[in-house]
């Protein structure tokens, strides 16, 4: 899965606490669409915002936008106004290659950082001008980290955290503009083993419920880790879980893979029996990868 990233600001207008919306990656039609978690079907009409990345490419041309992977809502740029984006749109792009997963901003200091699979490597994008961080043209390539099998990437309680092969790891960001470096706080964490299968870490997110949680996915479970005590809740024990949210509530919201690894549904579940599916919404010619809360609170 070969594929570019952007990062896309959108602008908001919720308000109940349990009413919240949800951006879904689909494969298949290769477009981001965000929904209101509780409309009665996912269809065209309760799309609240899309992005379509289906660039006009010969069968010769490669496309870089093949495979969309994953979805963050950050607050970039203003793009009030618009329910629906296109390439047109996009506001900054990178091809890091290797088979990107993941990108992430670094707030405050303009930088992005970008998670690759195959073999493993975060690339980081940093100002060129750390007087303009918010010129996007001036944000440029500088240096790339090997991380076996890098996935989820994710800013959270002052700290880049990054899921890879057996381990989650975290990083400080320090510099400023064209010295801005990643620099590995501690060891890798090693995720905890479901018995019988491998420990590819795989998505990262933020509990909006409780701050000092994580929740990681790997190829055997999903799990919620607290970064204060450091240690691994075992949430799930199934595979092929792309994606996992918690949303304020208490809720989550996950995809998990079924036809051709890809998701049909995103499955929502009581905050007290992840494993019990309580709902769910999709269709089913779906190829859904990551669905994420949306939600640009972040920091
Ligand atoms: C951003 O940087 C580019 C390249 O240096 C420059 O041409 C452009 O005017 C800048 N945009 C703003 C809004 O400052």
């Amino acid at each position: 899965m070969i594929f570019k990233q952007a990062l896309l600001s959108l602008s908001l207008a919720i308000s109940t606490a349990t009413a919240y919306h949800l951006a879904v990656v689909d494969q298949n039609t290769k477009t981001v669409r965000v929904f209101p978690r509780d409309a009665a079907t996912w269809n065209k009409d309760a799309i609240y915002w899309s992005f379509t990345a289906d660039p006009d490419v010969g069968w010769f041309e490669h496309d870089d936008w093949a495979d969309l992977d994953d979805v963050k809502i950050r607050k970039t740029a203003d793009l009030a106004g618009h329910e629906s984006a296109d390439l047109d749109d996009v506001v900054w792009e990178a091809t890091p290659g290797d088979n990107p997963h993941s990108l992430e901003r670094i707030p405050h200091l303009g930088a992005f950082v970008a998670s690759s699979s195959d073999p493993g490597k975060l690339t980081l994008y940093v100002p060129t001008d750390a007087s303009d961080v918010n010129n996007l043209s001036k944000i440029k390539k500088s240096h790339e980290y090997k991380l076996d099998m890098a996935h989820g990437v994710l800013w959270h309680s002052g700290k880049l955290w990054a899921t890879g092969k057996d381990y989650l790891y975290k990083f400080d960001v320090v510099g400023k503009g064209k010295d801005i470096k990643l620099v590995l706080d501690g060891e890798g964490i090693p995720l905890k083993k479901i018995p019988g299968h491998k420990k590819n870490g795989h998505d990262l997110s933020a509990s909006y419920k409780d701050p000092n949680v994580l929740l990681v996915t790997h190829t055997g479970g999903a799990f919620a880790y607290n970064i204060k005590t450091g240690v691994f809740e075992t949430l799930m024990a199934v595979t092929k879980i792309k994606s996992l949210v918690q949303h304020s509530s208490g809720e989550y919201a996950w995809v998990r893979g079924e036809k051709n690894e890809l998701g049909q549904y995103v499955s929502f579940s009581d905050e007290k029996d992840p494993k019990t599916v309580t709902d769910r919404r999709g269709w089913g010619d779906a190829e859904f990868y990551k669905a994420k809360i949306f939600d640009p609170d972040y920091e």
